[in-house]
């Protein structure tokens, strides 16, 4: 098995929130995360593919697909917007990092036209990331899933 990784990168705002909560509680959690007009971010999505070789081109899969996958899926639709407002599959979404690897997750896992979808890593900073394979992410205490309705669109 071969691992081959595309990084691609997107500027966008959000704001992370939890509608069922105090305005205190979200300040006392999210701080200024939760500023109420948001604060922008330059993201860097790195999607990691698995597979064997093809015997003929020596691809797990041909980058440069997988770079027009990302471009069409997930680049236009959240480069430049501000995460909680304007992008549909997000709707719903408190789009920490860790949301926005399982929502990216969801949307290329059927979408790849070789190899299998092994990670989705998503970078909000040079230092923090969040990396997630696919494995099942269970229920929030809210009783919402993880990655779907946890903030309500307003
Ligand atoms: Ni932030």
């Amino acid at each position: 098995m071969v691992y081959v990784t595309r990084r691609v990168s997107f500027s966008a705002a959000h704001r992370l929130y939890n509608p069922s909560w105090t305005e205190e509680r979200n300040q006392q959690v999210f701080d200024k995360c939760a500023n109420p007009n948001g604060h922008g971010h330059n993201y860097v999505l790195e999607v990691t593919v698995a597979g064997t070789p093809d015997p003929e081109t020596g691809y797990v899969i041909d980058l440069k697909v997988l770079a027009k996958v990302l471009e069409e899926e997930i680049l236009a639709k959240v480069d430049h917007k501000h995460l909680n407002y304007d992008v549909d599959f997000l709707r719903g979404v408190n789009p920490t990092v860790e949301n926005l690897a399982i929502a990216f997750w969801r949307i290329l896992e059927d979408k790849l036209p070789a190899g299998r979808l092994y990670a989705v890593r998503v970078y909000e900073s040079e230092n923090n990331y969040a990396e997630y394979r696919g494995e099942p992410v269970g229920t929030a205490h809210n009783g919402l899933s993880y990655g779907a309705r946890v903030h309500t669109a307003e």
